[in-house]
């Protein structure tokens, strides 16, 4: 018999247990469940649009599954992740959580969801199908080893790197432009950036900025997974402002974070990309950046529904 135990905010204690169960899966899987912004949100306790749903079995010292919705500017995420003891209960505990997740949407007045699953099979599609979600946008994870062959690397561009407390709002402006119609990367404000900032992995070396007549034109931002193996140097976010598109910034933005990279001894550079991105795309294919994985939204449409307990309606 499962219990679930839904929260709209976690303390420390719980953040803490979710934690473990992270970490039990990141080591069966050989990566870490939660993609980065459903993991901030989480270790933040919760923002507004948050839900937190762990489930318990009685004779378990440990939740066998975890289920997460964080809302983006206008739409929700929502990750699921299954003890690596319990998969053999997958097809059992999967639906119960993505019921319990469209329930805890529709309460929250309903809305566009996403349910990013890590290199689905057949048994996400079932289950996605029996819930009213359908294939939706698809992410490859691409990587390439450094460094560059030199031709690459003359497309590097004069860069500085990012200074906090002054560059914040330049950023800001050319990342929502550029991503205007991005669910995740689109819409951000100064708190959800000082959050990055303040992350541990953050280091201002590896986030280089290109300015045209003393301006923000594009950036790139590097992230070093150190507990990876081999070492991960990601492209982690890249955009050019709109205005100078097309005109070979782009390529000289990634080729820069590349060599920054290399300069830092990394050897495998990693980076994730929404296949209905053409131009990113066809940029790291360019480049010689291969698939290694492949992940998927399913999505879907979640009607409001009025809250039916008082809990619901908290
Ligand atoms: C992706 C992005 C950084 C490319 O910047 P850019 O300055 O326009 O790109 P470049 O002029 O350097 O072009 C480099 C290559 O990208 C590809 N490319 C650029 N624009 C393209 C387009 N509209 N369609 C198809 N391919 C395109 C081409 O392969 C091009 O090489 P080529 O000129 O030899 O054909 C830019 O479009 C952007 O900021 N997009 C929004 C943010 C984003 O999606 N970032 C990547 C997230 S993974």
């Amino acid at each position: 018999m499962r219990i679930l135990d839904i929260k709209r905010q976690m303390k420390p204690d719980d953040i803490a247990i979710v934690r473990d169960l992270l970490r039990d899966a990141e080591r069966a899987d050989g990566h870490r469940p939660l993609s980065d912004h459903l993991w901030l949100d989480l270790v933040d306790g919760g923002r507004e649009g948050f839900a937190g749903l762990v489930a318990w079995e009685s004779d378990h010292d440990h939740p066998v599954a975890y289920a997460q919705i964080s809302k983006g500017h206008d739409s929700f995420s929502v990750e699921i992740v299954v003890h690596p003891h319990h998969r053999y209960e997958m097809h059992l505990i999967g639906p119960e959580l993505l019921e319990a997740v469209l329930h805890e949407v529709a309460v929250n007045g309903g809305g566009h969801v996403h349910w990013w699953v890590f290199e689905p099979t057949i048994g996400h599609e079932q289950v996605a199908q029996q819930f009213g979600l359908t294939p939706g946008r698809t992410l490859h994870q691409m990587r390439r080893s450094l460094p560059l062959s030199s031709s690459d690397a003359s497309a590097k561009v004069a860069v500085r790197t990012f200074v906090k407390g002054q560059d914040e709002q330049a950023w800001l402006n050319v990342n929502n432009q550029a991503f205007a119609l991005h669910p995740e990367q689109g819409g951000w404000d100064l708190a959800t950036l000082t959050t990055r900032l303040s992350e541990p992995w953050f280091d201002a070396s590896g986030f280089i900025l290109h300015d045209i007549d003393e301006t923000l034109a594009g950036f790139c931002w590097t992230k070093v997974h150190t507990d990876t193996d081999p070492v991960l140097g990601e492209i982690y976010v890249v955009a050019v402002d709109p205005k100078y598109r097309g005109q070979g910034l782009g390529k000289s933005m990634v080729v820069s974070g590349l060599m920054n990279m290399s300069d830092r001894g990394i050897t495998t550079a990693m980076l994730y990309v929404d296949t209905n991105n053409e131009a990113a795309m066809s940029l790291y294919g360019d480049l010689g950046f291969r698939i290694h994985r492949t992940d998927r939204a399913f999505v879907g449409d979640v009607a409001a529904i009025t809250p039916n307990t008082p809990q619901e309606a908290s």
